[in-house]
C-alpha cells in the first residue's frame, strides 16, 4: 500500500496535530510505503505574509523530523518541490465542475465565517486531487474534516477517466483517523489554532506550563469528587497517562476527590514533558542545521519526482498535449 498525507503549514504544531494525525503517521510507516509533504501552497490560500510563511514551512518540516518522521523509511517533501502538481492541477480544473467545488463543505463554512474567499480556496480541493494522484497513492490518512475532499478527489479522478482514458490514475481510499482522539484545547473546544486554546509541541516550556495550568476548570473544591465529562484535563491527563498506573490514579483522583486541581495540572505538565522530551531536545538540535532539513527535503522531492515525472507524461499524452 502506497500512504499519502499533507499538513499545512499554516501554525505552530500543537498536541492535536500530534495525536490526531503526526502518531497515526509514524505508526504507518512500520508498515507501509509513506509519502508525507507540507502543503506549502495550500497554505498560501490563508498565510500571505513571506517572512512568517517561510518560518512556518521551516518549523513543520524540523517538527516532523523530531517526532520521527524517518526519512529512511517515507518520503517527506514539500509540495512546491513538485512542479508536476499545478501542472496536474489545471488539467483535473478543465474536468472538474463548479457544482462540485461549490458544494464543499470547507468553502461553504469559511465562507460563511466571513473569509473573503478568493479562488486558491475555491479550487482548494482540485489541488489537494493533485497532490493525492500524482504520486499515485492507496490510502490517505486524514481527519473527518477531509473525507469530502477524498470523495471529490475520486469523484475529479472519474471524470477525468470518463473524457479521456480509463487507465490513469490510482483512485485513493481515505483512512479516516481515529475519533478517540479529538484533543480538546485548554478552554474545552477542539484544539484548533484558530481558536487559540492549543498547547504546543515545541514552545518554550515556560509557555507551555502556562497554558497547561489556565486549562479551564470548576469551583469544584479540592476534596470533592470532580466532574469529568465536558473537564478537558480529565481528558488531556487520560490522552497523555503514560501507563495503567497513572490512567488509574487520574481516574481515582477525579472519582473520590483530594486532588486539587493546581496539582492535576502539575502532573500533566509532567507527562507531557515525559512524552515529548526527546522530540523537543531533537528539535532544538534540527533548528541549529537548516541544512540538513533542506536536504531531506530536497532527496524526498527527487524520489517522488521518480512516479510524478512518468505519471505527467501519461496525463499529457491523454489530454493530447504531447
Ligand atoms: P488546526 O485545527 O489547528 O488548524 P489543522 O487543520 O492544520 O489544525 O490539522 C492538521 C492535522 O491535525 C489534521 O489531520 C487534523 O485532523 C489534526 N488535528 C488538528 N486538531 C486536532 C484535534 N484537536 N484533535 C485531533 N486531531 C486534530
Ligand atoms: N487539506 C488538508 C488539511 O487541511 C491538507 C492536505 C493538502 C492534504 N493536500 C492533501 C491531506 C493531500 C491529505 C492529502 O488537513
Amino acid at each position: 500500500m502506497r500512504v499519502l498525507s499533507g499538513v499545512q503549514p499554516s501554525g505552530d504544531l500543537h498536541i492535536g496535530n500530534y495525536f490526531g494525525a503526526i502518531r497515526q503517521f509514524l505508526s504507518l510507516q512500520e508498515e507501509h510505503e509513506c509519502y508525507y509533504f507540507l502543503a506549502d501552497m495550500h497554505a498560501l490560500t490563508t498565510v500571505q505574509d513571506a517572512a512568517r510563511f517561510r518560518k512556518l514551512v521551516r518549523d513543520l518540516a524540523t517538527g516532523f523530523l523530531a517526532l520521527g518522521l524517518d526519512p529512511s523509511r517515507s518520503v517527506l517533501y514539500r509540495q512546491s518541490d513538485l512542479p508536476e502538481i499545478p501542472e496536474l492541477t489545471w488539467y483535473l480544473s478543465t474536468v472538474t465542475s463548479m457544482g462540485l467545488l461549490q458544494r464543499c463543505h470547507s468553502f461553504k463554512d469559511k465562507v460563511a465565517q466571513g473569509v473573503v474567499p478568493n479562488h486558491g480556496l475555491f479550487a482548494y480541493p482540485v489541488l489537494m486531487a493533485a497532490d493525492i494522484l500524482i504520486v499515485k497513492s492507496d490510502l490517505v490518512p486524514v481527519g473527518k474534516d477531509q473525507k469530502q475532499h477524498l470523495e471529490v478527489t475520486r469523484d475529479i479522478a472519474g471524470a477525468f477517466h470518463a473524457v479521456y482514458r480509463d487507465d490513469v490514475f490510482v483512485l485513493p481510499e481515505p483512512l479516516i483517523l481515529d475519533d478517540v482522539a479529538v484533543v480538546p484545547g485548554i478552554d474545552g473546544q477542539k484544539m484548533s489554532k484558530s481558536y487559540g486554546n492549543t498547547i504546543d509541541l515545541f514552545g518554550p516550556e515556560k509557555a507551555v506550563r502556562k497554558k497547561i495550568m489556565s486549562i479551564v476548570t470548576d469551583s469544584t473544591p479540592v476534596e470533592d469528587p470532580k466532574p469529568t465529562e465536558d473537564s478537558p484535563l480529565y481528558h488531556l491527563l487520560k490522552l497523555f497517562a503514560p501507563d495503567d498506573g497513572e490512567r488509574q490514579w487520574v481516574k481515582t483522583a477525579f472519582a473520590e476527590g483530594g486532588a486539587g486541581y493546581g496539582d492535576m495540572k502539575k502532573r500533566l505538565f509532567d507527562y507531557y514533558l515525559a512524552t515529548f522530551t526527546d522530540a523537543r531536545a531533537r528539535y532544538e538540535e534540527l533548528k541549529e542545521d537548516p541544512a540538513e532539513v533542506e536536504r531531506i527535503l530536497a532527496a524526498g522531492a527527487e524520489k517522488a519526482r521518480e512516479t510524478a515525472a512518468p505519471l505527467m507524461d501519461e496525463v499529457r499524452k491523454a489530454v493530447g498535449i504531447r
